[in-house]
């Protein structure tokens, strides 16, 4: 297994990662203009992206992601919910859905509520067991804080949803996983997050002020107080959809 983090622009964060011995890459949540930097870690890896996934359609960043997949010939893929509103043809992900990566395996948890499409992924090295050694949480759970839920409208249902994924999904997972979300501090698609750009489950129950709060509680404060959407959220958005 071989990982990579790419801080990028919009307070984003990037992953390479993938099994040097099958040579066989994933490139998650690339941003544009980013695209150049995956070829040549792949090309210095001395391995070929297999597959190129966005976590969600993303409101405040231009994804590199189906540039990237049709420059190295790779499908690009998004949750099968991104059907509904994306323009184009891509791979539709299902929840539970393994994507096999040579020795490295992808186990995609859909987790909605910041969007309806959001994923987290799990990452595991199958020459060590089954186990996930880490998940790349998108914009589900940050470092502090979680993804803002009312991107698309019906923010208190969304907020809701996120409760359930989080709780119901995600934070039942072992105390010791790693986590690499999609976000660092200064990014609009939620509110306090850390400058740090990785954590464990474990920490986070311990210290992420949000996954205290019952459902209610949850559900109030992320609609409390809505920070400001994305700058050309619009124009983002369509650029990231449009056929
Ligand atoms: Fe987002």
């Amino acid at each position: 297994m071989f990982f990579k983090q790419l801080p990028a622009q919009e307070s984003s964060l990037s992953y390479f990662f993938g099994c040097a011995g099958h040579a066989m890459a994933a490139a998650v949540d690339v941003v544009a203009g980013d695209e150049e930097w995956f070829v040549q870690q792949a090309a210095q890896a001395g391995v070929r992206i297999t597959c190129v996934i966005d976590t969600h359609v993303h409101a405040d960043h231009v994804s590199g992601g189906r540039a990237l997949a049709q420059r190295v010939g790779a499908p690009y893929c998004l949750h099968e919910s991104a059907r509904n509103f994306v323009k184009f043809d891509f791979k539709a992900l299902t929840d539970g859905q393994l994507i096999d990566l040579g020795n490295v395996q992808i186990k995609v948890m859909h987790t909605p509520g910041h969007t309806v499409d959001s994923m987290c992924l799990l990452v595991s090295d199958t020459r060590r067991g089954p186990e996930p050694w880490f998940a790349i949480t998108g914009d589900t759970l940050f470092v502090g804080a979680v993804g803002r839920p009312d991107l698309a409208g019906r923010e208190r249902e969304m907020a809701a949803q996120l409760h359930d994924s989080l709780h119901g999904k995600l934070l039942t997972l072992p105390a010791e996983l790693e986590i690499y979300p999609g976000h660092q501090a200064g990014s609009a698609c939620g509110a306090g997050l850390s400058g740090k750009p990785s954590s464990t489950i474990g920490f986070e129950k311990r210290w992420n002020p949000m996954l205290a709060l019952d459902r209610d509680a949850f559900v109030a404060e992320l609609t409390h107080t809505i920070i400001p959407r994305p700058a050309n959220m619009d124009q983002i958005v369509a650029a990231n959809i449009a056929a």
